[in-house]
């Protein structure tokens, strides 16, 4: 099926319901993972947390199962940040792993495009597709900075303006290197004759500013053709790039209204590309919390927030944006009274920013905290560890379809609170009420790439 921009738009009231689409977010690259409850936690890098993990996924029929990517250990105030998760195992070894032990889950993974080279890259990412049955998809990332140049021996590498256009010829030549082999000379060649290699693989000879490759790749064409491509920045040109390139976003942009508008942006653009709306699924990240009660849930809300934000948490979260040592006010007193200190690097290395006005960041969080009375920790939970979706399962599932069918999103990428259980409960008490209205599949399609799982066009 090839959609294209020709289709006439229909509105929200004349289509049917849209299917909702959810992935599971694998905990680990953040600080938020509750990891002092031994009930609920285990190792980030044991092969048994990761086989519970997407096999629970798979029985939830989520679409895909997803790895953030972290390349260096974050640092605060000059050592190692050890309120974050530690362990990071390699996300193309840990999904060839998943592979063998699930059979229909999609397998993403968030490989940077500044610190990778296309030809491998595509060769991996081709190789996991095969192995898979064509399950993989790839989240690009650009991953740009100098504290984490310094472990490619690159330094700094490349300016912020650069990093899009990378990316942008990175994909080029790995399509290239996918698109290589021809699988109608191959099919050819199968069904009698000589295997002709020259008559079956094009010479890939790309010269950019980025790269220079020349060379056949070493694989046929994988069952996908092309892993998934899944993109997650936010700046102007990360959306620019995502809607000439992504299949899936992966927005943090979760909240209703907020949900509403980047869809709207980011959907506008794609006809001026000449692509169609449904060739694009925008997933924000969502985290959740049940109870049998609405009160339940907020309780438990509250509970979970105060694990994921210790004290010391609340005070290096804080750290963060004023870029010096507060470890001398008090958690649960007032914000602090000085100014952030302005200076490019902070006291924190490692962590993605989205903000880059820390004295407007402070001004705003103080009188937010002075109008409403929050603590620092209050505070931080507030921004931190407010959970998207707290209620009945009930009223979590008509939320989530309530975000789909209004276009908020097409579906989430769900994060839960602790490791590896985390998703348990969303799959035994949510995925049937989605189930019920209609609106979640209650088997895969057999044999379905993950292209198809998504609904996208193949
Ligand atoms: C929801 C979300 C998740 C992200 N996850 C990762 C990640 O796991 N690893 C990483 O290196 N960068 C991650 N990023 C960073 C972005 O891919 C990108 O490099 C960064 O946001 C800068 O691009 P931008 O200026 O377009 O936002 C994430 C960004 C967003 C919005």
């Amino acid at each position: 099926m090839t959609l294209t921009s020709d289709a006439p738009a229909r509105t929200r009231a004349e289509r049917p319901l849209k299917q909702v689409h959810l992935a599971a977010h694998f905990p680990g690259v953040n600080n938020t993972t509750v990891w002092r409850d031994n009930s609920t936690a285990a190792s980030q890098i044991a092969f048994s947390s990761f086989k519970h993990f997407a096999q629970n996924a798979e029985k939830g029929k989520f679409d895909f199962l997803f790895l953030a990517e972290g390349l260096r250990l974050r640092e605060h105030k000059g050592l190692i940040h050890d309120l974050d998760v530690v362990g990071r195992p390699n996300t193309l070894a840990v999904l060839a792993g998943i592979a063998a032990v699930t059979s229909h889950i999609g397998l993403v993974g968030t490989l940077s495009s500044t610190f990778n080279e296309p030809y491998e890259l595509a060769r991996q990412l081709s190789s996991l597709d095969h192995l898979s049955g064509g399950r993989a998809g790839w989240n690009i990332v650009t991953t740009f900075d100098a504290f984490h140049g310094e472990n490619f021996r690159r330094g700094k590498f490349l300016d912020g303006a650069d990093r899009y256009a990378r990316a942008e010829e990175f994909v080029a030549v790995a399509r290239q290197l996918w698109d290589a082999w021809s699988p109608d000379a191959i099919a050819a060649d199968k069904a009698g004759g000589d295997f002709l290699a020259e008559d079956a693989i094009g010479l890939v000879d790309h010269h950019g500013p980025q790269f220079d490759v020349t060379g056949f790749p070493t694989l046929p064409q994988s069952p996908q053709g092309r892993p998934v491509i899944v993109q997650a920045g936010d700046s102007a040109d990360g959306r620019g790039f995502a809607s000439r390139t992504a299949e899936v976003i992966f927005s943090r942009h979760a909240k209703f209204e907020d949900g509403q508008k980047f869809y709207t942006d980011v959907k506008g653009r794609l006809a001026a590309v000449g692509r169609h709306r449904d060739s694009l699924k925008i997933l924000p990240a969502a985290t959740f919390i049940l109870g049998d009660t609405e009160q339940e849930a907020r309780e438990r809300s509250r509970e979970t927030a105060l694990l994921q934000v210790s004290p010391q948490t609340a005070i290096a979260f804080l750290e963060q944006v004023w870029g010096t040592d507060l470890g001398g006010y008090d958690p649960d007193g007032p914000l602090p009274d000085i100014d952030p200190v302005s200076t490019d690097q902070g006291v924190t290395r490692g962590r993605v920013r989205h903000d880059s006005d820390p004295a407007a960041i402070a001004r705003g969080w103080r009188a937010l905290a002075e109008a409403e009375g929050l603590s620092i920790r209050d505070l931080v939970i507030r921004f931190a560890a407010t959970h998207t979706f707290v209620g009945t399962p009930v009223h979590v599932a008509e939320t989530i379809n309530r975000h789909v069918q209004e276009d908020a999103s097409d579906g989430f990428v769900i994060v839960g609170s602790s490791n590896p259980t985390g998703l348990d409960e969303f799959v035994d008490r949510v995925i049937p009420e989605l189930q019920e209205r209609g609106v979640y599949r209650t088997e895969y399609e057999e044999g379905a790439t993950l292209r198809r799982t998504l609904g996208l066009p193949v």
